[in-house]
C-alpha cells in the first residue's frame, strides 16, 4: 500500500475480463442516471472591518435540496460542507460572534431541520522534507523533516479580488506573515475553489469526473524557496470525527485510462453512510502548471487518526457552526518522493481534489478504453451489455475531441 507505480503508457494492458466486466457494469448507471444542474451562486459575506476576513459562501440550490460551501481563511484554511433537503435554506452569519474567543453559534444554516449532513475540513499545516538522503521513495516521512508552516500563521488575500463569477472560481492565495528567511517573497500557497452548475470534466489533469454536487479545491505551491535541494512538500488536513470513529479512506483500483492516464488509482474519503459527503481525489500531484506525466508526481495519504494526543488549530467557523466538539481526525498528503520529477524542477507543486456531498461521481471509461476492451473481449455477450452504454458514447465521443 502506498506506493504508487506512476507507469505512464498507453500500450495499455488488457486485465481479467472480469475485471472490466464489473467496471462496465459499475460504470453503466451513472451515465444512464443522467446529470443534474444546481443554480450556483458564490458570495464574499463581508464583516465590514478593514482587514479582509475572507468567507466565501457557495449555495448550489437544486429542485429539492441545497448544497452549502462555506471557505475561510480566518484560522487556518478550512470549508464547512452542509446538505439541506430545501431548495430554501440559507447562511446566517454572526460576525460579531465569529470573531469573539467564543465563536460557538456564529454561523448558522436555516432551517436547522432541513440540514441532512454537514461535516469540516481544515488545512493546518504545510510540511517540508529533505529528502535528498531517503532512498527508499515509499518512506514515510519522506525525509528529514523541516519545521512545517503554520497554515493559521499565514495572512491571505482579499478573496473578492479573485470571485469570477463566471467560471464560478476564487482563489485563497497566502503567505507567511512571520517570513524571516524570505522564502515567500516571491512565493505563495494557493487554494483555488472551484464550483460546478452541471458535470464534466475540467481540461487539466487529472481531469476529474464533478457533478454539479461537488466543488473542486486545487492546492498550489509557487515560487516559494525551498529550504533545501531535494524538499518534498505535504499537506495536513484535519476533519471531522464521526462519533469516535474517523471516517473511512477508500482507495479504488481503475484499469489505465486515458482521462488519467497510469494513474490505476482514486482515493475516497467517505464521512458515513449515504446521503453523506466524501473527498475523492486521484494519488497524483504536478509539477509543473501544464500537467502532464513528465511533471507527474505521486501523491501519497497517511491514514487518517484521532488528534486527541495533540493540539489541532482552531478553525473559527468550524468551531462557530459546531460549536466546541473535539472529536477531530487528521491525515497526511505528501508530494513527490525523492526521485523523480519534483518541486526543485519548477518551484511548482498543484494537487486536486474533489469535495462533495451525496453519491460521489463514478468514473466512466472512456471511448478509447473500451474500444479496447470491444477488441480485447469480442465477445457478443459484451456488446450485448454495452448496447445500453451506445446512446452515451455520443456524448463521450463530443467530450473526447475535445481534449487534444
Ligand atoms: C476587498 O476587495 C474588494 C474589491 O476590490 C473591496 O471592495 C473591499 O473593500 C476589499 N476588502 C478589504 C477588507 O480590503
Ligand atoms: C423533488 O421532489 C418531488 C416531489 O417530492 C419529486 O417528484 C421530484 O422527483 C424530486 N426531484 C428530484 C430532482 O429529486
Ligand atoms: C546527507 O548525506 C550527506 C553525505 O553523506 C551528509 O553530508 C548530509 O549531512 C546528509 N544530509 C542529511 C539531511 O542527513
Ligand atoms: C524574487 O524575485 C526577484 C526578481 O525576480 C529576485 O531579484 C529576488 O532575488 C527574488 N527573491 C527571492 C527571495 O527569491
Ligand atoms: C544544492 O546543490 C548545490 C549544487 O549541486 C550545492 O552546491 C549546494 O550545497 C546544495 N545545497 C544544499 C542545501 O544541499
Ligand atoms: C504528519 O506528518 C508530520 C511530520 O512527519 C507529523 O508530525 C504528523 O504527526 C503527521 N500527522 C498525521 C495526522 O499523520
Amino acid at each position: 500500500m502506498g506506493h504508487v507505480g506512476l507507469r505512464w503508457g498507453w500500450g495499455c494492458c488488457v486485465p481479467n475480463p472480469l475485471l472490466l466486466l464489473s467496471l462496465l457494469l459499475s460504470a453503466a448507471p451513472f451515465g444512464l442516471l443522467g446529470e443534474e444542474t444546481r443554480q450556483v451562486s458564490l458570495e464574499v459575506i463581508a464583516d465590514g472591518l478593514d482587514s479582509p476576513k475572507n468567507l466565501l459562501h457557495i449555495r448550489a440550490v437544486g429542485d429539492n435540496s441545497t448544497l452549502h460551501y462555506v471557505w475561510s481563511s480566518l484560522g487556518p484554511p478550512a470549508v464547512l460542507l452542509v446538505a439541506t433537503n430545501t431548495p430554501h435554506s440559507a447562511l446566517n452569519v454572526s460576525w460579531s460572534r465569529l470573531l469573539s474567543p467564543e465563536p460557538d453559534g456564529g454561523l448558522e444554516v436555516l432551517p436547522k431541520e432541513s440540514i441532512q449532513f454537514s461535516s469540516a475540513l481544515i488545512f493546518t499545516r504545510l510540511f517540508e522534507f529533505d529528502s535528498a538522503n531517503t532512498s527508499d521513495a515509499a518512506a514515510k516521512p519522506p525525509g528529514k523533516p523541516y519545521p512545517p508552516y503554520s497554515l493559521t500563521e499565514f495572512s491571505w488575500n482579499n478573496i473578492t479580488d479573485s470571485l469570477d463569477p463566471a467560471t464560478l472560481s476564487a482563489t485563497f492565495r497566502g503567505q507567511p506573515m512571520h517570513d524571516p528567511n524570505r522564502a515567500f517573497a516571491n512565493g505563495s500557497l494557493a487554494f483555488r475553489v472551484q464550483a460546478y452548475s452541471r458535470s464534466g470534466r475540467p481540461a487539466q489533469p487529472p481531469r476529474l469526473l464533478h457533478t454539479a454536487d461537488t466543488c473542486q479545491l486545487e492546492v498550489v505551491l509557487a515560487g516559494a524557496s525551498p529550504r533545501g535541494n531535494h524538499s518534498v512538500f505535504g499537506l495536513e488536513v484535519a476533519t471531522m470525527g464521526q462519533g469516535p470513529d474517523c471516517p473511512s479512506m477508500q482507495e479504488q483500483h481503475s484499469i489505465d485510462d486515458e482521462y488519467a492516464p497510469a494513474v490505476f488509482q482514486l482515493n475516497q474519503l467517505l464521512w458515513g453512510s449515504l446521503p453523506s459527503g466524501f473527498m475523492q481525489w486521484r494519488p497524483v500531484a504536478f509539477s509543473q502548471k501544464q500537467g502532464s506525466r513528465e511533471s507527474a508526481l505521486s501523491c501519497q495519504a497517511s491514514p487518517l487518526h484521532p488528534t486527541l494526543e495533540y493540539p489541532l488549530p482552531q478553525s473559527p467557523i468550524v468551531r462557530a457552526f459546531f460549536g466546541s466538539q473535539s472529536n477531530f481526525c487528521a491525515f497526511n498528503l505528501t508530494f513527490g518522493a525523492s526521485m523523480g520529477p519534483g518541486y526543485w524542477d519548477h518551484h511548482y507543486l498543484s494537487w486536486s481534489m474533489l469535495l462533495g456531498m451525496g453519491p460521489p461521481p463514478v468514473d466512466a471509461l472512456s471511448p478509447l478504453v473500451l474500444g479496447i476492451m470491444a477488441v480485447a473481449l469480442g465477445a457478443p455477450g459484451l456488446m450485448l451489455l454495452t448496447g445500453g452504454l451506445v446512446l452515451l458514447r455520443h456524448k463521450w465521443h463530443s467530450e473526447y475531441q475535445s481534449i487534444s
